[in-house]
């Protein structure tokens, strides 16, 4: 029987998406906007005249394809409304609604929520007045983390070692508006310790499953060194992960998150991303992800055996499955010289053309120009392969990732270690 997708999104998360929807027998898979990559991808159609953030170009692209269910990759058209404009025009789609994306697009709504469910996380203050937060950053101890409240593409986030380059902060993000209104009021946080788990779950609105756990490596430089970017590269399972952990991350995260977004009337449906601190004190939340984290998708899609169509069918109609087993694996992001501050780009990308057993090159920022691929973002290639370990798994991506090869690329060699 013919499944029609249509996937919102064009990163390396959407490609993901959109290649693990297509394995089901008679799918047909439509992304919008996609990339050169998805345009390229024999399992895909992409529809390039449709940005992801145009809500009603999505709805109505929804509708003429008569597609059986709409999923939404980013944060930006879920913040925008684009499920409840989906959901009034009668058309299927699994994701939040606007008023439950405020999770992610508000640091502050975040930590009210887990104040409201007992979820526990880094000791916090809010604030929209510059003064009291500068008398706040002057008192406390450090080191101390402060956040911008909005969206801020994730770097809205800052580890303050002294008062001073707090004092800096602060007026860089409120007086000058360095994210826009996203900066105009920050959190600031206790500083925490301990390593790092993405944990994600598909919810019904009352009841989760989760996903296979991850670990996204988000700094630039092998040993966890440099900048913080979009993410070089992940990990499934995550090295720190045990099935404890997960039923206790089910019990005390995500079930409780559910539970108050029921009760305010707000049912959360959609992929919820927790991302966790294992403190010596037990699981701490940082953050909340109203969508999949890029790039553990690729790697968690990748290596799942069960069907995901059908379990986003079934979520979005309201009776969520549990999802079986997950192969281990490991995805290498390929960026670009320069990244995350001035990608190189427009160089020709070499060695696609190769195929190798459980591996997949999935696309974030390439284009087609004058017959060639070319690299067109910070993030360009998720290199992506599976494993009966995470050890082959790894092994496999970094053998694919060595054939590939356009001007500046730059990646980490220790992802999944
Ligand atoms: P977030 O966007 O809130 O997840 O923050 C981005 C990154 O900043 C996280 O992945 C952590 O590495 C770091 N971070 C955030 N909050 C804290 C905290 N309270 N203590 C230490 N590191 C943090
Ligand atoms: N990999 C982290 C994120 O997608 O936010």
């Amino acid at each position: 029987m013919e499944r029609r997708y249509l996937v919102v999104g064009n990163g390396g998360r959407e490609h993901a998406l959109a290649w693990k929807l297509a394995q089901r027998d008679g799918a047909r898979i439509f992304v919008a906007s996609g990339n050169a990559g998805i345009a390229a991808d024999p399992h895909v159609e992409a529809c390039s005249s449709v940005s992801p953030n145009d809500v009603e170009g999505i709805a109505s692209l929804a509708e003429k394809l008569a597609v059986h269910l709409t999923v939404v990759g980013p944060e930006a058209p879920l913040c925008g409304g684009l499920v409840n404009t989906l959901r009034a025009r009668g058309l299927p789609v699994f994701g939040p609604t606007r008023g439950c994306a405020e999770l992610e697009a508000s640091k502050y709504f975040a930590k009210e929520i887990m104040a409201a469910a007992g979820i526990e996380t880094a000791d916090y203050r809010v604030f929209d007045d510059l003064e009291l937060a500068l008398k706040h950053v002057h008192a406390r101890a450090h080191p101390c983390v402060i956040k911008a409240d909005g969206l801020a593409g994730g770097k809205g986030v800052v580890i303050s070692s002294d008062p001073l380059f707090s004092a800096e902060t602060l007026r860089d993000f409120m007086e000058n508006g360095r994210f826009g209104e996203a900066s105009k009021s920050v959190v600031i946080e206790d500083f925490l310790v301990g390593p790092e788990v993405s944990f994600m779950a598909v919810s019904d609105g009352k009841t989760a499953y989760p996903l296979a756990t991850s670990r996204d490596h988000k700094r630039l430089l092998d040993g966890d060194f440099g900048p913080n970017t979009g993410g070089m590269g992940a990990i499934v399972p995550s090295p720190d992960t045990s099935p404890e952990l997960e039923q206790l991350l089910m019990t005390r995260v995500i079930e409780p998150v559910l539970h108050v977004m029921n009760e305010r009337k707000t049912p959360y449906t959609g992929f919820l991303y927790a991302g966790i601190m294992l403190t010596p004190d037990g699981p701490r939340v940082l953050e909340f992800n109203v969508r999949l984290g890029d790039p553990e998708t690729q790697a968690l899609l990748f290596g799942m055996k069960d069907d995901l169509g059908t379990a986003l069918e079934s979520a979005a109609a309201g009776h969520a499955v549990p999802m079986g087993e997950f192969d281990p694996a490991c995805c290498v992001v390929l960026a670009s010289g320069g990244y995350p501050d001035a990608p190189d780009i427009g160089h020709e990308i070499r060695g696609l053309e190769l195929e190798t057993p459980d591996t997949y090159v999935f696309h974030a920022g390439t284009a087609a120009s004058e017959g060639q691929l070319v690299n067109t973002g910070g993030r360009v290639l998720s290199v992506t392969a599976r494993g009966k370990t995470p050890t082959e798994a790894r092994a496999r991506a970094y053998a694919r990732a060595s054939t590939i090869e356009f001007d500046g690329q730059y990646f980490r060699t220790d992802i999944g270690t």
